[in-house]
């Protein structure tokens, strides 16, 4: 059981889609090769891991890494809304199609939907983007449209206004929440 780990008052939050062999051991997310990758993607707009909060859509390893089936996701949902609820993030990056399918509720594919930002859901701003663990697949030109996803979410972080405790004391009223796309992932 991997729940997620971070801070708590975190402006960004990554949702990645489940947790493989060596998270299942550490009790971590993003611990094994995709994390490092994560972690470096991170580093590249200057953030580091411990000033986000990760968490995935299942809590639990799949079998054999097998793909997340319609009930597991169902079953965890919950979980992740709760952890969207309490973090309040200003930016939550999906990582692959499982988590950007299911929070902007959507059949369309990450290929398609990366590469732009979404008005979500409690006034977040949501940036879908590949999993590391296709970019590990697939070579340079997925990491280099990942770095341009990061890139966005760095320019979306910037170009919000911080204030110390933000997201910490009353969330329902100091974030503006506006957008078509709001309330999508309920
Ligand atoms: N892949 C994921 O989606 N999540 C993890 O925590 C690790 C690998």
């Amino acid at each position: 059981m991997v729940f997620g780990v971070g801070h708590r008052s975190a402006r960004l939050m990554i949702v990645g889609e489940a947790p493989g062999k060596n998270e299942d051991l550490q009790g971590e997310p993003f611990v094994g090769p995709a994390g490092l990758l994560l972690d470096e993607l991170l580093a590249g707009i200057d953030i580091a891991r411990p000033e986000v909060y990760i968490a995935n859509v299942l809590k639990c390893r799949p079998p054999a890494n097998r793909d997340p089936k319609p009930d597991e996701i169902e079953t965890c949902k919950p979980y992740l809304q709760e952890q969207i609820r309490m973090i309040r993030p200003e930016v939550v990056m999906t990582l692959g199609n499982f988590a950007t399918k299911l929070l902007l509720r959507t059949d369309t594919g990450i290929t398609r939907l990366r590469g732009q930002r979404y008005d979500w859901w409690l006034g977040a701003t949501l940036i879908p983007t590949f999993h590391p663990a296709a970019a590990l697949r697939g070579g340079e030109r997925v990491k280099d449209q990942m770095r341009e996803d990061f890139a966005l979410v760095r320019a979306v972080l910037d170009s919000t206004p911080t204030a110390e405790g933000q997201n910490s004391s009353d969330p329902e009223s100091d974030r503006e929440v506006s957008g078509s796309q709001m309330e999508l992932f309920p």
